[in-house]
């Protein structure tokens, strides 16, 4: 199983905190938010990441992170040119996945939760991960049956569809970049990850669980906030 770490996009939504460095080199509490992810990674046992920066800070990614060994990794970085898409990850690193499974986390979601027993039992298909929220409609979101399973799969829907949010963590396997191949830029002009989940979904090869740990998403004022207290709580 290959990492990557999705660390690129503008960050406006936490200027000007993000006018002179990368949202997910920001801090949260004792470290930078990167590390977050970074550690969910490593602890479930990977040790081949990609990391895809924006190319703004990209040497400010190399000098906190360099190239793994002490973390006892790999790291290769790429850069994105331009924020069209999470499922662009999969075109950029698609000779870094070669014929493995991958699991993509974003730079800006934190975890409580150890993946590491469903990373290392994973075979193939789609592994995601959901998480009841009170504010849905900033999320990509999952429609279950009465028995569980994941009926409908949709990015920030403008009518009600569900409260269960999807996670920004992803595991794949190596099909993904056929997959993500043939998703065409959504209106907002991005390739969205919500795609590959359908693709998987329509197969019949799409697991959806539930979180069950703390998970936040950084990206916004409140949340960076909330994300720097769950962590001083843990440290101490
Ligand atoms: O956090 C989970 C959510 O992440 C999912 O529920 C959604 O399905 C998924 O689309 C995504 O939604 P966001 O609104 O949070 O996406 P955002 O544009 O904020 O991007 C998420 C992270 O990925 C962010 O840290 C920036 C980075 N990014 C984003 C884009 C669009 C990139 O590195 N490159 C990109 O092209």
């Amino acid at each position: 199983m290959k990492g990557i770490i999705l660390s690129g996009g503008s960050g406006t939504r936490l200027s000007p905190l993000t006018k002179v460095t990368s949202k997910q080199l920001l801090p949260v509490y004792n470290k930078p938010m990167i590390m977050y992810p970074l550690e969910t990674l490593l602890k479930a046992g990977i040790k081949d990441i990609l990391i895809i920066v924006a190319p703004d800070h990209a040497g400010d990614y190399l000098n906190l992170l360099g190239s793994g060994k002490e973390f006892g990794a790999r790291f290769a970085y790429e850069v994105q040119d331009k924020p069209e898409g999470l499922a662009q990850a999969f075109l950029i690193g698609e000779n870094f996945i070669e014929q493995d499974s991958v699991c993509m986390i974003l730079g800006d979601n934190i975890f409580e939760d150890d993946f590491s027993e469903i990373i290392k039992n994973f075979k193939s298909g789609a592994h995601i991960f959901a998480k009841q929220v009170p504010d849905p409609e900033r999320f990509g979101v999952v429609k279950f049956d009465e028995k569980g399973t994941a009926l409908q799969i949709e990015e920030k829907p403008k009518q009600f569809l569900s409260d269960y949010a999807i996670t920004g963590l992803y595991i794949y396997d190596s099909r993904v970049t056929e997959a993500a191949k043939s998703v065409k830029p959504s209106l907002r002009g991005e390739l969205e990850i919500t795609e590959l989940h359908n693709w998987y979904l329509k197969k019949g090869e799409l697991k959806v669980d539930m979180v069950k740990g703390e998970w936040i998403d950084a990206g916004t004022f409140e949340s960076l906030y909330r994300a720097g207290e769950l962590a001083r709580k843990k440290t101490k």
